[in-house]
């Protein structure tokens, strides 16, 4: 069952989110791709890196529950008393609006009372476990900037892990591990994210902070995105430069707070005491008011505006790059490979813009030899690659080596470089024949062949035995030299 929960059709993030307030606004805000400068040749267009604000995720998020059928109220069942667990004539009933409980009232405004919330089906198959999977997919790669915080209306889930998928929920891998007793839940030891360095801190754990039983006050749930950013920045975040210069460099860093869907596998409720009480049963399960994932379209640092539009998120792509991440250069701007830009240098960044191919610019710059130019950074120059008709060089202007130039024919004629017969460096034409245009060597009375290798009598079938054979010998190995000069075709 897929609930779609879009509330806008058309958004445009121009709004300042609260966790950018966090941050330092001295530099590094990525907010704008491109600005007019006057220099004295005139106005002309300065590229930056640049980026979304970050926002509240959870308005462009699908959920889906599995089991299907897990949430409570179909058919309408009782349950225990949050906090009064012999208080049991509570009702969900999925067809009376004040009794449900949807999965959207995970994402819908906080602050009313009492609060709304989902909830799962009570454990009343027990000892079969209870388990829900929730997972919220994005349709997009999305980089998390701030905490996921779940707040729970029943107690914390005894067991829990969270888990991420980068490729649309093709694969998933576990982002971390939440039990009241995490040796005996997933034999791993306890571990806080501030047990983590700089060198462990893509390290999944399991941690016993959130899950404290059936009866304590706390009901909140975190995966720490800033604890981690703090590793880098410092504990207020004040140095985000190194933690942006740590994400640039470290591809593996970027990929952890990178994600385009989370799961949350629900696996035991809180019992908050060691046996499971089977006389009421209707005092477990699971129910979450609220989840809140921030973060930004991930945009290769070539975007600063993310659309939804048709339930989808998409870059608005600037700096010559599309796709729906950028992360590729538009048609004709493939003069060099594409990359993201780089928040380096502080504050402005690196637009890496995609720059125009050259065969867009001119078909006559190949030759009509080559669709394909390549940009070397190291000479500030744009090559053809791979230029074809036998022919080479930066604009595929010169003959490969055992081709020669068709003094006949243009520059961007097929047939300019052509398999030749002879020249006077490699390819001598034999018994004092002489090359003509390299295309025919012109022989003197009595030889022939295409060399005039040939006596004119062996083509007769008249020669005197003598002669033939050292002409044939001689013959031959002329022959294997013109084959050998000719299916080389080197580059110089
Ligand atoms: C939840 O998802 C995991 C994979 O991430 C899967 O192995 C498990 O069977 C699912 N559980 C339920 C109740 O669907
Ligand atoms: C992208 O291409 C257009 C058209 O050639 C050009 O005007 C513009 O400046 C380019 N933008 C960047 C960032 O290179
Ligand atoms: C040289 O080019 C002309 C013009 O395309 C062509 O007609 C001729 O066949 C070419 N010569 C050879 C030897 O291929």
């Amino acid at each position: 069952m897929y609930l779609s929960r879009f509330l806008s059709i058309h958004a445009l993030w121009v709004t300042v989110s609260s966790v950018m307030q966090h941050y330092p606004s001295v530099w590094g805000h990525y907010d704008v791709c491109k600005t007019q400068i006057y220099t004295e040749e005139g106005k002309i267009w300065d590229y930056m890196a640049c980026q979304p604000e970050a926002t509240d995720m959870t308005k462009y998020l699908k959920v889906k529950l599995d089991p299907p059928d897990i949430t409570c109220g179909d058919p309408p069942e009782t349950f225990c008393a949050m906090g009064n667990p012999y208080m049991c004539n509570n009702e969900c009933d999925a067809s009376t609006p004040e009794l449900a409980h949807p999965p959207e009232l995970m994402f819908d405004f906080e602050g009313r009372h009492p609060s709304t919330f989902w909830q799962s089906a009570t454990w009343k198959e027990y000892p079969k476990p209870l388990q829900v999977n929730i997972t919220l997919s994005w349709s997009k790669t999305i980089e998390l900037t701030d905490n996921i915080v779940i707040t729970f209306e029943s107690g914390r889930p005894d067991q829990m892990i969270l888990e991420k998928s980068l490729d649309y929920g093709r694969t998933w891998q576990p982002y971390q591990y939440y039990a009241t007793d995490c040796l005996d839940a997933f034999h791993m030891d306890p571990k806080s994210v501030k047990d983590l360095s700089q060198h462990t801190i893509l390290e999944i754990i399991c941690t016993e902070e959130y899950s404290t039983g059936y009866m304590t006050n706390s009901k909140i749930i975190h995966f720490e995105i800033k604890d981690r950013f703090a590793f880098f920045a410092g504990p207020r975040l004040r140095n985000m430069a190194s933690l942006y210069g740590q994400l640039d460099t470290t591809k593996k860093l970027k990929d952890f707070f990178t994600i385009t869907d989370l799961r949350i596998r629900l696996l035991r409720p809180a019992t908050g005491e060691i046996f499971v009480d089977e006389q009421h049963l209707a005092r477990y399960f699971y129910a979450i008011s609220d989840i809140k994932v921030y973060g930004r379209c991930k945009c290769n640092l070539h975007a600063t505006v993310c659309v939804f539009d048709n339930n989808k998120l998409s870059c608005e792509c600037e700096h010559n790059t599309t796709g729906p991440d950028c992360g590729k250069c538009k048609k004709n701007y493939q003069g060099r490979p594409w990359s993201p830009g780089s928040y380096l240098p502080i504050p402005k960044g690196t637009a890496n813009t995609c720059i125009p191919s050259i065969s867009s610019i001119g078909n006559c710059e190949c030759f009509g030899h080559s669709k394909r130019c390549s940009y070397i950074e190291l000479l500030n120059t744009v090559i053809c690659v791979s230029c074809k008709h036998n022919t080479r060089g930066q604009h595929c202007e010169l003959c490969r080596l055992g081709y020669f130039r068709n003094a006949s024919a243009q520059l961007d004629d097929e047939n300019v470089c052509i398999a030749n017969v002879c020249d006077n460096e490699f390819l001598h034409c034999q018994n004092g024949g002489t090359c003509h245009n390299n295309v025919k060597c012109q022989c003197p009375a009595g030889y022939t062949g295409i060399l005039c290798e040939k006596l004119r009598c062996e083509e007769a079938g008249s020669c005197s035995s003598d002669s033939g054979h050292g002409a044939r010998a001689q013959g031959s190995l002329t022959l294997l030299v013109a084959l050998l000069g000719i299916t080389g075709p080197r580059l110089f």
